[in-house]
This record gives C-alpha cells, sequence and structure tokens, in this order.
C-alpha cells in the first residue's frame, strides 16, 4: 500500500507512531520497504555515513541525486522525503531549482534544515506545489557540533514559535532532532502536522534513525541510539571467513 502523507498523517491522528529510517542505496531501501517502514529519508548522513567525508556540509545536489535515484528504485510503498542539502535552499530561488531536480530524481518531500527563519522558503515551495519536512532543533548544515536544543525558556519559545511558522508555512511534517522530550511532546501535541523526533525521547508522533546506527554500522554509538543489529560485526566476521577460507583453499570447492 503507497503511503502518502495523507496515510502518515491519519497515523498521528490514530496516535499510532510513524517509522521513518534513512537508506541510500537500492537494495536497503528495497528491504526496508518490504519490512513497511512508513516512510525513506535520504538524508544528507549519506556524506559522513556512505561518503566518508567529515561534514554533512560537503554533501552536493549531485550527490543526493546519485542516492535518491538509487533508492527510488527500491522503493514502491514508503514516503520518499530528501534533503536538500548545504547552501541549496538559502533563497527561494535556489531552493525551487533544486527541489524541482530532487523531486524528478524520485523524492515525494523534500527536507529543509532551519527554524522558523526558514518560513519563508517553505511557503515559497508550498506555494509551488512541493512537499516539504522542516527539520528544527540540531541542525547539522548549521550548527557546528551535536547539541540538545530547548533546554532555557527563551530557546524553547523560539523552537515552539519556529515550528509553528514551518507549519503555517505549510510544511507537511517537521524533524525534532534533539529536542529535550517534554518540549518535543508539548510541540507534538500543539502542531497538526506530524513530528518525527530524533534524539527527542518517545513523545513525538514519529521516530526516525540513521541506518548505520540503527543496524549496528556505525562505530559509534550516540545516547539516543538502540542498535538492531551489530552489522559490523557480522561484516567483519563474514570478511575475515572468507579470506581464510579462500587462503586455506577451502572455498571454492574442487570441481
Ligand atoms: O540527514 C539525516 O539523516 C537527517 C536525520 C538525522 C533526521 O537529517
Amino acid at each position: 500500500m503507497k503511503k502518502d502523507l495523507k496515510y502518515i498523517t491519519g497515523k498521528k491522528k490514530s496516535n499510532i507512531p510513524i517509522t521513518m529510517v534513512t537508506a541510500y542505496d537500492f537494495p536497503t531501501a528495497q528491504i526496508i520497504d518490504e519490512a513497511g517502514i512508513d516512510s525513506i529519508l535520504v538524508g544528507d548522513s549519506v556524506g559522513t555515513n556512505y561518503l566518508g567525508l567529515t561534514s554533512e556540509r560537503e554533501v552536493t545536489v549531485n550527490d543526493m541525486l546519485h542516492h535518491t535515484k538509487a533508492v527510488r528504485r527500491g522503493v514502491n510503498n514508503a514516503f520518499l522525503i530528501v534533503d536538500l542539502p548545504y547552501g541549496c535552499a538559502d533563497n527561494l530561488d535556489s531552493a525551487l531549482k533544486n527541489s524541482q531536480l530532487l523531486t524528478k530524481a524520485g523524492a515525494d518531500c523534500v527536507k529543509i534544515e532551519g527554524w522558523g527563519e526558514k518560513a519563508g522558503i517553505v511557503k515559497g515551495l508550498c506555494d509551488n506545489g512541493y512537499k516539504v519536512c522542516a527539520h528544527i532543533g540540531y541542525n547539522p548544515q548549521i550548527h557546528d557540533k551535536p547539541a540538545v536544543f530547548g533546554k532555557d525558556s527563551d530557546q524553547a519559545k523560539e523552537l515552539l514559535n519556529g515550528a509553528l511558522l514551518l507549519e503555517e508555512a505549510g510544511a507537511s511534517l517537521i524533524v525534532l532532532e534533539m529536542v529535550p522530550g517534554q518540549l518535543a511532546e508539548k510541540i507534538s501535541s500543539i502542531l497538526k502536522i506530524p513530528t518525527i523526533g530524533i534524539g527527542s525521547g518517545n513523545g513525538c508522533d514519529g521516530q526516525v534513525l540513521v541506518i548505520n546506527d540503527l543496524l549496528g554500522i556505525s562505530p559509534k554509538l550516540f545516547k539516543h541510539v538502540r542498535r538492531f543489529a551489530n552489522l559490523r560485526q557480522t561484516l567483519f566476521h563474514s570478511f575475515s571467513d572468507y579470506a581464510s577460507a579462500v587462503e586455506k583453499r577451502e572455498f571454492p570447492a574442487s570441481l
């Protein structure tokens, strides 16, 4: 069943958590889709997780187009969200041009980082027919290092007001990254659009995880992450078992 925005918003209304995970390639996207995950995010986290880059800021539109096309080929049902990478949505013209490219590559919706100050660009995108996912709290494209945002009351107000402005501008959903749990829950209860949390407690309308964290490929274990597999270890043993079987002439079998 094709999971569109009506379906995703319906889950919020029915108080059933929305599931989202990042993906960057065809086979993984296919498996995620088959597993029934609601939404796949081709995040700019592709840079640090797949491309060996040191920062999300190094990711280009061409990188995003390449990975979006691959993921699109594997997805039949999940709602496909794609990041507008660093510097590609600083003004409306650039946001429109790049959203058009990402949509042509297969995105159902584009994601844009930034708090209330991005409401004008979000409105411009929505007025031009694009579906937009906002992203507030910690923004890797904007903030120099990961931190929890919204601990003091001024910043909490700024986040809530920003979320309301982005909703009013037409955003269809909003990621809350590293926002204190109580605040994330409050924002989720006030907004009509679904909130998707990462490192923001379990009171959001849905959750997203970076695939390398979920699968235990990332060497680093972040506080907000639960590893649902230890693929780094599984892959390591598979490769070393293969090497040892070849070296001992145990594989392949003689013909
Ligand atoms: O790029 C990404 O993976 C993201 C998630 C962390 C929400 O933006």
